[in-house]
């Protein structure tokens, strides 16, 4: 490795990032974090709402050299779904229908094209 080289933390596309100190969260750090909305019950088997939001607290550039180019939804380590996006979008936010038999922490990532994977989580129980 040369001196040159960067950590895996200094490097966007090394690794999944996320806050440091969640709640301390740099402007950076929010401006990637994804936002989980979700109900904080739901009944195993039955369809909810799951809304994630990119930039909610602090707003994420949406053009063409900088925007968010997809969000994966997992439950726990279960892949759900995955959404490609452009900067053609007004906003970043997506919701996907969803109906879970066994219920974990929800998690979604959502890559910048400049910044990297970032994560966001989200509790539900039964
Ligand atoms: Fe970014």
């Amino acid at each position: 490795m040369s001196e040159e080289s960067k950590t895996c933390e200094a490097d966007p596309f090394c690794g999944i990032k996320s806050a440091k100190d969640p709640a301390n969260a740099t402007d950076f750090e929010k401006k990637h974090t994804p936002t989980i909305k979700a109900p904080d019950t739901v009944k195993p088997g039955e369809f909810f709402d799951v809304t994630i939001e990119v930039g909610k607290a602090v707003s994420h550039p949406n053009e063409p050299g900088h925007f968010i180019q997809w969000i994966e939804l997992y439950s726990g380590p279960t892949f759900i779904a995955r959404v490609d996006l452009t900067p053609a979008l007004a906003d970043t936010a997506v919701t996907i229908p969803v109906r879970l038999e066994h219920l974990h922490p929800l998690k979604a990532i959502a890559r910048c094209n400049l910044h990297g994977a970032w994560l966001g989580e989200k509790n539900i129980k039964a």
